[in-house]
């Protein structure tokens, strides 16, 4: 099967072009200015459109267990929704629980995610129980292309991990190439103010932002730097969201140390306003790191522009407000934690472009170049070229549409962004050369995702 994409202007990290782009079966197949190639058995108009990479989210959680319940999505749902969005990969989190094993997880995750969805996909791996065992079992992990391991310095009790149990998994991924991931919150300390706000009668959402000041994202962040310093472990920071968590990672960079970070859309577009909103709204905006003022978005604009944020993923994690929000109504720590957000990403970022805080291609290299890289997928994903596979989004960027919940295929039952207006907006998808969304319909199905078994980063000096 041939297909020829005609007229577009090819988006790429490294620049942009007027050519035609022709897919066999699965691949790339060439790059040829336009009318060089053909004939095709279809074709697809992009005049005045944009040709992309499919974007890849990094951190996604479909079907996760969190504070008694689990996130909305499935693996059907949710990678659905990244196909409407234009994202054409993910990679999701499986999520050890304390006292099972590395790899039984792995099974676990594989059972879910195996043959559901609907655009390629592959796992990080959360360890929260660190002992001999799941040390040894991060080997077996790295062996089956699952080579990044996230650590909680926040959340004691469940995923938290002491400062010697991630001294001890870094040393592992020192000597094997493996990536630590970080949720870079001061637990401790935020458990001792959420205590303190509770006992004081103060329960509402916007007191989970105040519980969780930017101070220890900041100071969490820092340590985690040190003990990557002190094992050699290449460290990447998760949905980094505060200015002085950005200041301690631009500090390291400068000094050459394998230290990258992610921020998300919701740190780019939203605030703690949003955190107090009355009558129980504001749980819907209930994340961790949580919302912040709005004076740290121009510092993470600029961090994407300085490359001391190299990826934007969005840390999808869609808890519906009815009976999942609802479980924290009088008691905001009991408010499942997590936003939604797949399906907008490529959109959002693309307000940045819009807006002239990023360039076409920075947005392109953001959403899909680097974390193609930065988690061992590239060339293969992350770039129109020959031999990539063929995931593409052709990208209309003068089109106008309303986000919100009457709209989206999110499986939740509000918006983050209700009501918000964008430019630019999706055309036709293609995944390892299916179309599966064009013109306003999904033509994919569950199962035509497949698992991507990963390579070591490719950014590691
Ligand atoms: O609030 C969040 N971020 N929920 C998902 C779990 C995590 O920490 O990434
Ligand atoms: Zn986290
Ligand atoms: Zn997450």
């Amino acid at each position: 099967m041939r297909t020829l994409i005609r007229n577009g202007t090819v988006v790429n990290a490294g620049g942009t072009l007027r050519a035609d782009v022709l897919v066999e079966d699965e691949k790339i197949a060439a790059l040829a200015a336009p009318g060089v190639l053909g004939p095709a058995d279809a074709y697809i108009e992009a005049d005045g459109k944009y040709v992309l990479p499919g974007g890849i989210d990094a951190h996604t959680h479909m079907e996760m267990p969190f504070g008694g319940t689990f996130s909305a999505d499935t693996f059907f749902t949710g990678t659905r929704a990244a196909a409407w969005g234009g994202t054409t990969t993910i990679i999701d989190f499986a999520v050890q629980a304390k006292g099972t094993s590395l790899l039984s997880t792995l099974d676990k995750w594989h059972e879910k995610a195996d043959g559901h969805c609907a655009v390629d996909y592959g796992f990080h791996m959360i360890v929260s129980d660190v002992n001999d065992q799941s040390l040894k079992e991060m080997e077996s992990c790295i062996d089956a292309g699952v080579n990044s391991f996230k650590m909680f310095m926040a959340y004691p009790g469940v995923f938290y991990a002491t400062d010697g149990e991630i001294l001890r998994a870094m040393q592992k991924a020192s000597g094997t190439g493996a990536t630590i991931m970080m949720h870079a919150e001061n637990g401790i300390a935020i458990d001792e103010l959420v205590a303190q706000a509770l006992s004081e009668g103060r329960t509402d959402p916007v007191q989970h932002g105040l519980t969780r000041p930017p101070e220890l994202e900041g100071e969490a962040t820092s340590r985690a730097i040190q003990l990557a310093r002190v094992t050699g472990a290449p460290l990447y920071i998760v949905h980094l969201s505060a200015s002085q968590a950005l200041a301690a990672v631009a500090a390291a960079r400068n000094e050459g140390q394998n230290v990258f970070a992610e921020t998300c859309p919701q740190y780019l577009y939203l605030s703690i306003e949003d955190l107090a909103k009355p009558d129980f709204e504001g749980s819907k905006y209930v994340a961790s790191p949580p919302l912040r003022p709005k004076e740290h978005q121009a510092d993470l604009w600029r961090g994407l522009r300085t490359n001391d944020l190299s990826v934007v993923s969005t840390d999808h994690c869609p808890f519906c407000f009815k009976d999942q929000k609802e479980l924290g109504r009088g008691d905001f720590s009991k408010i499942p934690n997590g936003i939604p957000g797949v399906e907008h990403r490529m959109d959002l970022l693309h307000q940045g472009v819009v807006a002239g805080e990023i360039t076409l291609q920075r947005w392109v290299e953001v959403t899909s170049a680097t974390p193609a890289r930065m988690f061992g997928l590239y060339p293969r994903k992350g770039v129109i070229a020959p031999g990539a596979d063929a995931d593409i989004v052709v990208y209309d960027p003068a089109v106008r549409q309303t986000l919100g919940v009457a709209t989206h295929h999110m499986a939740v039952d509000y918006s983050a962004y209700e009501g918000m207006s964008i430019t630019g907006g999706v055309s036709t998808v293609l995944s390892r050369g299916s179309v599966v969304v064009s013109e306003g319909s999904f033509h994919g199905h569950e199962g035509h995702g497949r698992f991507l078994s990963r390579e070591l980063s490719q950014y590691l000096v």
